[in-house]
C-alpha cells in the first residue's frame, strides 16, 4: 500500500499521490461516471493536479483516493468538502472511474470509511450529500450506510437533454452513534 491513511477490509484512502492524477481526471470525464456526475465540462491531467494540490491545502476539504488492498491499485476518489468547523458540517463526494469496478461494494465501504472519519476523527455532527434521483446505485449504497433522504431539489441540474431531481441525504451523528460504531 502507497501511503495509506484508513485502511478499510478491501480498500483504503490516501491523500492522492501523483499516481493518482489519471484516474481522479477519468472520474471526471470519461463518459461512464459522467453518467451520473453531470460534469458538463472537460477537464485535463493538468488541470487535475492543480486541483488536488488545491484541495490538499483547502483547510475546508479533506479529498482522498480510493486505491483496493490487493491488487494494490487506485480506483477512484472520495471527498469531505466545505467542511464547516463551527457547525460541524460537511458536504460527501465519491466517484468510482471505472465501470468494471461498479457494484463490488468498494463504494458501501468507501462510504462506511469516510462517515467514520468523519464522526469518530474529525467529531463533525452532519455529513451530507446530494445525488441524482435516477442514480439509484448510489442512493441505494448511502441509504444501507445510514444516509437518510431529507428532501427533492426540483429540476436541480440539467444533463442528458433533461432536468434531474436531486435528493438531498445525510447522516448525523446521532444515527451513526445509534448504528455503528467503529
Ligand atoms: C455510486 C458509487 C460510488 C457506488 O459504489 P459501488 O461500489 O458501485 O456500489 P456498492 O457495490 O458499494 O453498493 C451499491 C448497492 O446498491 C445496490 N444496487 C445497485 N444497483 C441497484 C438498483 N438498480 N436497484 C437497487 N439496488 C441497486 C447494490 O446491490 C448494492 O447494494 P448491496 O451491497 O446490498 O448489494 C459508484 O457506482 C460510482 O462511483 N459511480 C459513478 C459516480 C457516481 O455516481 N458517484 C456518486 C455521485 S452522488
Amino acid at each position: 500500500m502507497l501511503n495509506p491513511f484508513i485502511i478499510g477490509k478491501r480498500i483504503y484512502l490516501r491523500s492522492p499521490e501523483p499516481a493518482d492524477e489519471e484516474i481522479i481526471a477519468l472520474s471526471e470525464n470519461h463518459p461512464d461516471p459522467r453518467e451520473t456526475l453531470y460534469y458538463a465540462l472537460p477537464s485535463n491531467i493538468r488541470i487535475h493536479k492543480e486541483r488536488i494540490e488545491a484541495k490538499q491545502r483547502d483547510p475546508h476539504t479533506v479529498f482522498f483516493t480510493i486505491a483496493t488492498i490487493n491488487p494494490d491499485q487506485p480506483i477512484g476518489c472520495t471527498s469531505l468538502v466545505r467542511i464547516d468547523w463551527v457547525g460541524r458540517m460537511a458536504t460527501f463526494y465519491i466517484a468510482i472511474a471505472r465501470k468494471k469496478d461498479w457494484d463490488h461494494g468498494f463504494g458501501r465501504e468507501a462510504t462506511r470509511l469516510m462517515v467514520d472519519y468523519a464522526f469518530a476523527t474529525l467529531n463533525l455532527n452532519r455529513v451530507q450529500l446530494h445525488v441524482s434521483t435516477e442514480n439509484v446505485r448510489a442512493v441505494k449504497a448511502y441509504e444501507k450506510e445510514g444516509f437518510l433522504i431529507e428532501g427533492t431539489l426540483r429540476q436541480a441540474m440539467f444533463h442528458e437533454n433533461h432536468y434531474s431531481d436531486f435528493y438531498l441525504m445525510a447522516i448525523l451523528r446521532e444515527d451513526w452513534e445509534k448504528g455503528r460504531k467503529p
